[in-house]
């Protein structure tokens, strides 16, 4: 629970603006380290993800929760775990006006819990099953794919404690990742009851404690504070001693075994792939059971730290918090990570539905009709671009090439008087005239007929040349 004093490195300001002659030059703000704009060349894979989740949401019957971006401390402070990363170290927490200690969500299952109990949702039918999207804040130390305000989206069920419920989940993350075009394997682990726990980590330390001198001065005191963490240490050191550290596993009850044993085969049942990974212990107190996390498939190591999602049961969880013991279970995906994963592998989902229609114009009276026919076009669900700060047609046509425009429709001053507009065929470069009241229907007829056009990744060669029947010199003064 902190925030730095120290001044950090900017993040470096890209494009350097030209400096004015003889203007004494105030240096533009500056992006805070870890925070990022979400540029529109990216926004093609995060509307995927986000479609992707709402369309897995729809299908398993989620419904949709909005939570707030600023919350109590105490909200995070006991389920994350005072001596987790997250809460130590990650957390933007701070006095607020009104003198409440308030922090910057750093991740959502906390909240989902909160709102179950502020709602009385354990009177409706159970289970509550909520999925959830947005910005998410850790004070983390910022790397490729690891931010200080990232994304999430997340689906949690409250109300059953079945072992389906936790291989629904998993499946539910798996096929999402697999919709997006991504391969991806599960890492999978139970961590039981926190009374196994306790007994188990009773036997970690005194394993870790002949080995103390090995370990670096964070590890040493994670062996004190938060000995599960050792468990996915990232130090050469602590990985080689794992090899003969006791496994979770085996401090199993019966029951916690049983339905250990009836996710995995669920999991067999569907084929998903998962690998058993005894160190998965995952970086928050709240979990119980099951703990998964989805990696890109052949992902190790390393890059494993950069985990597309992760997620697990928290049967304990509503009641720490002031409710009644209800089971829990959930995931998050990140965003970042998953689109990045997308980039990596050439993944480039359309910024937005290609403008097939273009609208070019000659003079003031023309623009006018223009919006129009623009909303007419909105209609009929047809999208379409245009470069109204462009006068010449040879411009506006250039721009419609780029654009891979499969029609542009001309509208001249001529053209306005008469009630006509040109369609012209962008890539014959045909025209014909038409009944400006009937462009829609006409061009909606042209494009249902015509084969499906690809939108090219260099824009196709202009070509300009072709005669038009409206001449620039109409344009009025
Ligand atoms: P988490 O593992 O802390 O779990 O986060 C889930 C995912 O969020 C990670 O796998 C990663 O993709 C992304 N993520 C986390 N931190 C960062 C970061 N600094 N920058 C970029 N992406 C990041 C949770 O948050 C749990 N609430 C998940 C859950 C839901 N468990 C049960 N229900």
């Amino acid at each position: 629970m902190m925030m730095k004093k120290k001044k950090e490195a900017a993040a470096p300001l890209s494009p350097t603006p030209t400096p004015i002659p003889g203007k004494k030059q105030k240096a533009p703000p500056e992006l805070l380290r870890g925070f990022r704009d979400i540029l529109p060349d990216e926004q093609g894979r995060f509307t995927a993800v986000r479609d992707a989740a709402r369309a897995m949401a729809d299908a398993y019957s989620f419904d949709r929760i909005d939570l707030p971006m600023l919350e109590r401390a105490d909200v995070f402070l006991r389920p994350l775990g005072k001596n987790t990363d997250v809460v130590e170290k990650e957390m933007y927490t701070f006095v607020d006006p009104s003198g409440d200690t308030v922090s910057l969500r750093p991740e959502a299952t906390a909240s989902v819990a909160r709102a179950y109990i502020n709602h009385g949702m354990l009177n409706l039918p159970q289970p509550v099953k909520l999925w959830y999207e947005g910005p998410m804040f850790r004070h983390d130390r910022p790397q490729a794919g690891r931010y200080r305000q990232f994304h999430q989206v997340g689906f949690e069920v409250i109300g059953v404690p079945e072992p389906i419920i936790d291989a629904q989940l998993i499946i539910i993350a798996s096929q999402m990742l697999k919709d997006l075009g991504l391969d991806v394997t599960i890492q999978i682990n139970s961590i039981g009851t926190p009374e196994a726990r306790t007994a188990y980590l009773t036997e970690l330390v005194s394993y870790f404690r002949p080995h103390r001198a090995k370990l670096s001065e964070d590890d040493k005191k994670r062996l004190q504070k938060n000995p599960l963490r050792l468990l996915d240490s990232k130090d050469p050191a602590i990985q080689e001693l794992l090899a003969g550290a006791p496994q979770i596993v085996d401090w199993l009850d019966e029951d916690s075994k049983n339905h250990f044993m009836k996710v995995l085969e669920f999991l067999d049942e569907m084929q998903v792939p998962y690998q058993l990974n005894p160190h998965l212990v995952r970086g928050l107190d709240y979990y119980t059971h099951t703990v998964f996390e989805i990696w890109l498939a052949g992902d190790q190591g390393e890059r494993a730290q950069n985990a597309l999602g992760g997620g697990g049961r928290y049967d304990g969880l509503v009641e720490l918090l002031g409710g009644r013991p209800v089971a829990g279970c959930g995931f998050a995906l990140g965003v970042e990570r998953v689109a990045k994963a997308m980039a990596e592998q050439g993944l480039t989902p359309p910024l937005r539905p290609h403008a097939k229609v273009f609208f070019a114009q000659l003079g003031d009276a023309a623009r006018r009709v223009g919006l129009k026919v623009f909303e007419e076009f909105r209609k009929a669900d047809i999208h379409v671009a245009e470069a109204f700060g462009k006068n010449a047609l040879k411009a506006q046509l250039e721009a419609a090439n780029k654009m891979a425009a499969a029609y542009t429709l001309i509208l001249g001053q001529k053209e306005v008087l008469d009630g006509t507009i040109i369609i012209r065929d962008m890539e014959s470069g045909a025209q014909e005239i038409v009944d400006v009241n009937k462009v829609v229907s006409l061009v909606k007829k042209k494009l249902t007929n015509a084969p499906e056009i690809a939108v090219p990744a260099t824009p196709v060669p202009v070509q300009t040349d072709i005669p038009v029947e409206v001449a620039d010199e109409e344009i009025p003064a």
